[in-house]
């Protein structure tokens, strides 16, 4: 096993098993996306196994994250000998379909996911993904996009405010955090982590896990990050040659339930409910690891982040 650290930034999770899975072989064309690059951590080590006709396509909604792995997958091209054609695009992997094609791609050989923050997200205080430090209250991971969660908390519904709290948090005190939410705004909207922060404290209860919740539960919603796996993950499988490979390391349940719907859907003929099924669905995919593959102890105990990681694999039919 290999453990891969960018200086304090970054460790790359589940990575010898993720390369691994991705097949990449040296007598035909590959064409291989990351769709979560970061700090190209995977990517790199993917970069140096092509060959100078494949191509590779990498993508984060996160720009100042882009620009970072630019820097650093430019570095790792002029060390490689038969560096393959690298395309960077400044995306959610929610257009996977519409960037590829904007590029002229229409299938694909390999794509993985790498789910979820990354460290420096919530090092950055002014992303404000953190309750520990004092920051606007915002959380996209593209700052392009407009909704921020200090929106969310300052203008959602309360059903609406209760329905992710219980959804995307498991938070147990849902319906109480949304009624108190509501009051609280009336007298003084939220702008920072540390605004959330004090109401949760003062008004719910001092356990860092409350905390924890509503935070990812805010985060989860500002970048839509269920409904936009959903979709890129068919998106996916369908531009996926057949024989070829898909991978996904998620890092909670609500991610890794996503990956799990999905290629369990693509491995039955029959997707519909109807008595008389005319569906038309074919079953398109064999699921590789019938368990999820998780981080050997070794990796669990040199990085703790790794500790949730689950990756799933399957092929294209
Ligand atoms: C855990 S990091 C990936 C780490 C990378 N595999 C490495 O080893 O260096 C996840 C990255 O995915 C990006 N990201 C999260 N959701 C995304 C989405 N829907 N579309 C594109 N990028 C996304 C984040 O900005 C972050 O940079």
């Amino acid at each position: 096993m290999s453990v891969k650290k960018d200086g304090n930034l970054h460790t790359s999770v589940l990575l010898d098993e993720t390369i691994e899975s991705l097949d990449i072989c040296a007598s035909k064309k590959n064409i291989v996306v990351d769709c979560t690059l970061w700090l190209a951590g995977h990517a790199s080590e993917v970069i140096k196994k092509m060959k100078s006709w494949d191509i590779f396509i990498g993508f984060d909604a996160d720009e100042r994250n882009l620009k970072i792995a630019k820097q650093k997958l430019k570095h790792i091209q002029t060390q490689t000998k038969s560096s393959p054609e690298v395309v960077l695009v400044h995306s959610n992997f929610l257009h996977l379909r519409k960037e590829l094609k904007r590029h002229n791609i229409e299938t694909i050989t390999a794509i993985y996911y790498d789910l979820g923050v990354s460290s420096v997200h919530f090092d950055e205080t002014d992303r404000g993904f953190s309750f520990r430090s004092d920051g606007p209250l915002d959380m996209r991971f593209d700052t392009t996009k407009w909704q921020t969660a200090a929106d969310a908390l300052n203008y959602y519904e309360e059903k609406k405010l209760f329905e992710i709290l219980r959804n995307y948090g498991e938070e147990p005190h849902a319906r109480k955090i949304a009624a108190r939410i509501i009051t609280a705004r009336k007298k003084q909207k939220f702008h920072t982590t540390w605004d959330l922060s004090d109401f949760l404290e003062n008004e719910i209860n001092t356990h860092i896990k409350t905390k924890m919740r509503v935070f990812q539960a805010l985060r989860i919603e500002v970048n839509k990050e269920l409904e936009n796996l959903n979709s890129s993950l068919t998106q996916a499988l369908e531009l996926l040659s057949p024989k070829w490979i898909i991978a996904v390391i998620s890092f909670h349940s609500l991610e890794d339930r996503i990956a799990k719907q999905v290629f369990k859907r693509e491995t039955r003929d029959c997707i519909c409910t109807a008595p008389i099924c005319n569906c038309g669905h074919k079953k398109s995919l064999k699921i590789l690891t019938k368990k999820p593959i998780i981080p050997t102890d070794i990796e669990q105990k040199e990085n703790s982040r790794s500790r949730s990681a689950k990756l799933r694999i399957a092929e294209k039919l």
